[in-house]
């Protein structure tokens, strides 16, 4: 018998890629290498003014997982709902907050940041009091650069800072982009989802153009993806047609693993270190890592 054609062996599909949830073949990232020295911070803003989508989840589990690699990291709560503070377990109330900070009530950015269980990853928690600050800020000089302001006094010390936005495209979420250098979209997998992104794509070009030149779309996440469902994998096509590479590679499932977490106020990564879901935000690490969007 002759030896197998090399055709043939592809034939056989012994050597055929093995394609991710995205389509594309599926790709690992190397465990990155320990830093020398850390800041000054990339910072981050997640947003999508879509509600549940898993801004939070990804500010909580993305920290813990780049602190897991050792970067430094502060996560900034950035939505009066105060959900990132509750899900690290952090006081929010009568503890100096982001809305203190943006007020300037309280002077120093430092005064306000709490260390979590995680080590090396810090918070500037939120709470209610925040929702007053669309209408104080309203009248302020410069609003929209307001909180890049308080960052520049914290920005050496992280290596990233993760800004958990609130769902709308209001004067908070303006000033989190004009403070950031990159944005990541999580992208529920569920009907309707790339609805609104076309317009938070235009808002971030106008913060680009008018606040913030520098101001990068890192990419969009696809969150609470669930293979066995036909309309899950139609949003994931759908969201790669449209934005081909800005998709990551990663893709987060659907797992009632997260709001368990949440309710243990943890992150993925010390709630169920084993899960999937955990190792798919460190792996979110890696790829972020090995794409240049953090250090
Ligand atoms: N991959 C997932 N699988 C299952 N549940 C998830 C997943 N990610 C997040 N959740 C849950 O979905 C809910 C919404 O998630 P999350 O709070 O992260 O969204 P959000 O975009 O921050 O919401 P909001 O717009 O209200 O701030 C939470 O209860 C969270 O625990
Ligand atoms: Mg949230």
């Amino acid at each position: 018998m002759t030896a197998k054609k090399r055709d043939d062996v592809v034939l056989d599909g012994l050597e055929k890629p093995v394609l991710g949830p995205t389509g594309r073949p599926l790709r690992t990232f190397d465990v990155p290498g320990r830093l020398k020295g850390h800041g000054p911070a990339r910072i981050i803003s997640l947003c999508n003014q879509k509600g549940g989508v898993g801004k939070t989840t990804t500010a909580i589990n993305l920290g813990a997982s780049l602190a897991a690699y050792g970067r430094k990291v502060l996560a900034v709560d950035f939505d009066p709902q105060g959900a990132l503070s509750a899900g690290l377990g952090v006081a929010s109330h009568d503890a100096p907050n982001i809305y203190d900070l943006l007020l300037g009530t309280v002077k120093d950015a430092h005064t306000a940041i709490q260390k979590t269980a995680v080590e090396n990853l810090d918070v500037i928690p939120a709470n209610i009091d925040l929702s007053a600050a669309e209408v104080h800020l309203v009248n302020e000089v410069a609003r929209e650069q307001i909180l890049a302001r308080v960052l520049r006094q914290v920005v050496d010390e992280y290596d990233v800072i993760l800004i958990d936005c609130q769902p709308s495209l209001g004067i908070l979420t303006v000033n989190a982009l004009t403070a950031s250098h990159g944005v990541l979209i999580p992208l529920e997998c569920e009907f309707f989802a790339l609805r609104g992104v076309a317009l938070l794509v235009e808002t971030i070009e106008k913060v680009k153009d008018r606040l913030n030149p520098g101001l990068t779309l890192d990419g969009i996440l696809p969150t609470m993806f669930d293979s066995r469902t036909l309309h899950s994998r139609e949003v994931l096509e759908r969201a790669v047609e449209r934005f081909g590479d800005r998709v990551f590679d990663t893709v987060i499932t659907r797992t009632v693993k997260f709001p368990d977490a949440s309710v243990a106020a943890r992150p993925i990564l010390s709630f169920a270190p084993d899960h999937p879901a955990s190792l798919a935000y460190l792996q979110f690490a890696r790829e972020l890592i090995s794409r240049g969007a953090v250090a």
